[in-house]
């Protein structure tokens, strides 16, 4: 079973930060899911729009200039990070999960990957980058045709994982509520790789695992290794 750690090891530090990287980096995750918006010309990693639920902030995102959100409180005295953080800290330990999230964010994600590669030595078969925007997904293949593009999903479509094969996906991102072994199924038939969120139950993990799942984001990747061991 592949563990992502969740918006790191979101399960002990807070989530989308520096520290909760670092964490999923010592325990050996094999890779990292994230999430990220445009704001201004950077990509800000931060998994709620709203910004009181995981900061000391209010209001949303876009009420901010970029310099006052990144001095904002988002845990513990975590700075929200830049994706260009992530990046430096992560360099290629593991596989990076990018998930898009909002709108706008393909060029600026193409600009600075091309930047990383230069830069940071960023080695793009590391990334996985993820979105419930699907038209967003197929405009960076188009962009960047190696890119590796998972397709997220919280429902069970009328034509399973067509939508996946569709945009050149290498793998579907489901929903633990809605998943099953017809959608499982669909996706095996189609070369694709299936991975589920939010699955922090050993249980619900292992069964998981006998319908054929390749792999769970989960908040706990450190307890979650132990599980398949
Ligand atoms: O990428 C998997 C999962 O993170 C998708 O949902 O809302 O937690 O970003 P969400
Ligand atoms: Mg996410």
């Amino acid at each position: 079973m592949f563990i992502f750690a969740h918006r790191g090891v979101s399960g002990h530090f807070p989530e989308n930060t520096l520290q909760a990287i670092q964490a999923a980096l010592d325990c050996g995750a094999d890779g990292i899911e994230i999430d990220v918006y445009a704001l201004e010309d950077e990509l800000v990693v931060i998994h709620d729009r709203e910004l009181n639920r995981t900061t000391n902030g209010t209001g949303v995102l876009e009420d901010y200039s970029l310099p006052e959100l990144l001095k904002l409180d988002a845990g513990a005295g975590e700075k929200i990070p830049i994706l260009w953080q992530v990046l430096e800290l992560v360099q290629n330990r593991c596989v990076l999960n990018i998930e898009l999230k909002g709108h706008d964010t393909a060029a600026l994600l193409v600009k600075l990957l091309h930047k990383a590669r230069s830069e940071l030595g960023t080695d793009w078969s590391t990334l996985l980058i993820s979105s419930f925007h699907h038209p967003l997904l197929q405009q960076l293949k188009t962009l960047i045709p190696e890119l590796a593009i998972g397709a997220l999903t919280a429902s069970i479509p009328l034509n399973y994982c067509a939508f996946a094969t569709e945009i050149g996906a290498v793998s579907v991102h489901c929903d633990r509520a809605f998943i099953d072994e017809k959608m499982v199924q669909d996706a095996k038939q189609r070369g694709l790789k299936v991975y589920v969120y939010t699955v922090n139950n050993e249980r619900e993990a292992r069964r998981l695992q006998q319908m054929g799942v390749d792999g769970i984001f989960c908040n706990f990747p450190n307890e979650a290794k132990n599980w398949f061991e």
